[in-house]
């Protein structure tokens, strides 16, 4: 783990090394009309003193001690030897103006060079150690895997820029771009090959290469160029037109413009990928069996036993499963499902997709979840369901949900699409109503990329659910047979093999979750207008975190929060707006602001944070103090 301090001492001591190494280098060390005592301390002491203030306090204003060097892009070592460069400036400016002829009067000029020299590579150094050891334990090691890029890239000019970036996208693949050529005015250069790619020129045949070179994107990356020559190339590829990026000029780059945009930039959510899921997924290629086959049933058969069910049922996604519940219960138009007005919109989407009423009733500000207290008076002789949504990984309170359903005869369909593994006392959810549907979208605790699950202990329930996904078709019949009005939502045998990968690891992702839940909540504690977010409630005896939510003060503004985060390269979301107060629910059914106070309260206040699986401490860290210096403004 890289803490602050561990790097400020770490860069002190390197500069002390480059100094001592300086003159060692020019052999000054050896000059017998200097002893080491005067040459040292009493020539370059003050020079040291200065050097080792200098270079921490340019690198923590140039925001180089809040990155996370996992992250780090070729832009980031630029901003550090930028850095080092401008440190090496100012010393050479101390020495030549005030310690020079006040103090040092035998100093050696070369020796800031020196330094600086030696400065640059042993920070580039550190860092690139810290890069490579900042590896996450879910990591891949992309080249291992084998995959093929074909993406094909032309990078105009093939100077350090240009072949930097054609080094980090051969040592990338996962970005799917594949270096194909170099594009440069230099002569000399022009016909030769760098890096084992050719270099074509000069840049004004750009348009020939990107047809003969089937090139799909273009990434400028002469930075030293002047503004007018990076334009004209950017016209070139507006013209072709083809996709172009191009790297920051060494002029935005001294004035400080990209330093702030090529920091940090934390994921707001990150699936836990292993080079298990990825071979398991060329093995499913490799048998051509791409859909309908065993690792559809064998994901089905993990999922029935995770959930304690009797059946599992796969299907594309989240909001399909909850359509087929709404489907199997026999809603139809003018039936009404009670449900919170707080949860994702699918939640609520699917009772319309039969026609049928969403009765809104509003949430218990603890659990976030639908209270149970509110539901009796929401029901009419027309309400035939409740769809209890297990928001963020919380179970709701289920048992005086029973006994309101079982006293109205109403079907209870769980929406446990955050909440895979959560327990409501001591029972696994999902299932403990008529039927549940977990859902796998990328940033949920495990993913199978797009796609979902039903399970249910009903036999009936479950055959319906298989018929439904399959077009109608009922076990009997024949691929062009089909008994009832159906859906194609099979889940792909691609994503099915993916789920059974993740599944196996499930209780170990959602431990990590909990401890990246409990840092976050620890640290954010001494935030006043911080409120800690998601109470545990005493029946949820086992929480899946699908978000990490926080909720702030009535005297926040929200949504400045947001835009101020997202400035400083944090990305949040404002979860949720109430269901009923999006556009067209307000149109079609008349809801308006007020009607459930408590749940509108919650989607005023509460912002969820970057939260992923292997999240760590230092970018939690990241994510505090921005939030502290953001509530700071947003508050002033
Ligand atoms: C509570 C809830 N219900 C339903 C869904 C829909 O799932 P999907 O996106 O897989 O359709 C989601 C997805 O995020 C959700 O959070």
């Amino acid at each position: 783990m890289i803490h602050y301090w561990y790097m400020i001492v770490a860069d002190i001591l390197l500069t002390l090394t480059a100094i001592v190494f300086g003159p060692m280098l020019r052999l000054e060390i050896f000059n017998p009309g200097n002893s080491l005592f005067n040459y040292y301390f009493r020539s370059i002491g003050s020079f040291t003193v200065l050097a080792v203030i200098i270079r921490p306090v340019l690198f923590y204003l140039t925001g180089i001690y809040r990155r996370i060097w996992r992250y780090a892009t070729t832009c980031d070592f630029m901003t550090l030897a930028g850095t080092v460069l401008v440190g090496s400036i100012i010393l050479f400016a101390a020495t030549f103006f005030i310690f020079t002829p006040h103090l040092i009067p035998v100093f050696p000029r070369s020796l800031y060079i020196l330094e600086g020299i030696i400065s640059t590579m042993l920070l580039g150094g550190i860092r690139v150690l810290i890069k490579v050891s900042q590896r996450y334990p879910g990591d891949i090691d992309w080249k291992k895997t084998g995959i093929v890029t074909n993406r094909r890239v032309l990078i105009v000019g093939a100077g350090d820029s240009g072949i930097n970036i054609a080094r980090e996208l051969k040592n990338n693949p996962q970005l799917g771009l594949q270096p194909a050529a170099f594009l440069d005015d230099d002569p000399k250069k022009i016909g030769t090959k760098t890096q084992g790619i050719h270099i074509f020129g000069p840049i004004i045949k750009l348009a020939d290469v990107v047809r003969e070179q089937h090139i799909d994107e273009v990434i400028i990356a002469i930075p030293s160029a002047a503004e007018q020559t990076i334009k004209n190339v950017q016209y070139m590829c507006r013209d072709i037109p083809v996709i172009f990026t191009t790297m920051p000029s060494l002029s935005s780059f001294i004035d400080g413009d990209e330093m702030v945009s090529s920091s940090l930039k934390l994921p707001m959510s990150m699936p836990d990928i292993t080079a298990e899921e990825i071979q398991a997924v060329v093995r499913v290629m490799q048998s051509r069996n791409l859909s309908i086959g065993s690792q559809t049933v064998e994901f089905e058969r993990l999922i029935a036993s995770e959930a304690d069910a009797k059946h599992a049922v796969a299907v594309t996604n989240g909001t399909s499963a909850l359509h087929l519940c709404i489907i199997a219960a026999n809603i139809g138009p003018d039936d009404e499902v009670i449900t919170t007005p707080f949860s994702f919109i699918s939640s609520a989407n699917c009772i319309l997709y039969e026609e049928a009423r969403p009765v809104f009733v509003d949430i218990d500000p603890v659990s976030l979840n639908i209270d149970p207290r509110r539901i009796e008076a929401a029901i009419t002789e027309k309400t035939k369901a409740i769809l209890v949504v297990h928001v963020f990984g919380q179970p709701a309170d289920m048992d005086p949900i029973f006994e309101i359903a079982d006293r109205h005869n109403l079907i209870v369909i769980e929406d446990a699409c955050e909440a895979i593994g959560a327990e409501y006392k001591g029972r696994r959810v999902g299932a403990i109503g008529k039927a549940g549907a977990f859902a796998f979208y990328p940033n949920k605790q495990m993913t199978t990329g797009e796609g979902a699950v039903l399970v249910t202990n009903d036999d009936g329930w479950a055959n319906l659910f298989r018929s439904l996904r399959n077009q109608g078709r009922d076990i009997f019949d024949g691929w062009l047979n089909h008994s009832r009005l159906g859906y194609n939502y099979r889940m792909s045998e691609l994503n099915a093999t993916v789920g059974v990968v993740q599944l196996k690891r499930l209780s170990e992702l959602l431990k990590k979750r909990d401890a990246v839940a409990r840092q976050y909540n620890t640290i954010l504690s001494s935030l006043e207008d911080v409120m800690i977010p998601l109470k545990i409630v005493p029946t949820t005896t086992r929480m899946s975190w699908s978000v990490y939510v926080v909720r702030l003060s009535p005297g926040i503004d929200r949504d400045l929060v947001i835009d101020l985060m997202a400035k400083g390269g944090i990305p949040t979301r404002p979860y949720f707006t109430p269901i009923h107060l999006q556009p067209f629910y307000r149109e079609r059914f008349g809801f308006k602001p007020g009607d459930f106070p408590e749940a509108e309260a919650a989607g005023r206040s509460i912002i969820a944070l970057p939260f992923h699986t292997n999240m760590k401490t230092e970018e939690i860290e990241v994510v505090y103090k921005a939030l502290k210096d953001v509530l700071t403004e947003a508050k002033g």
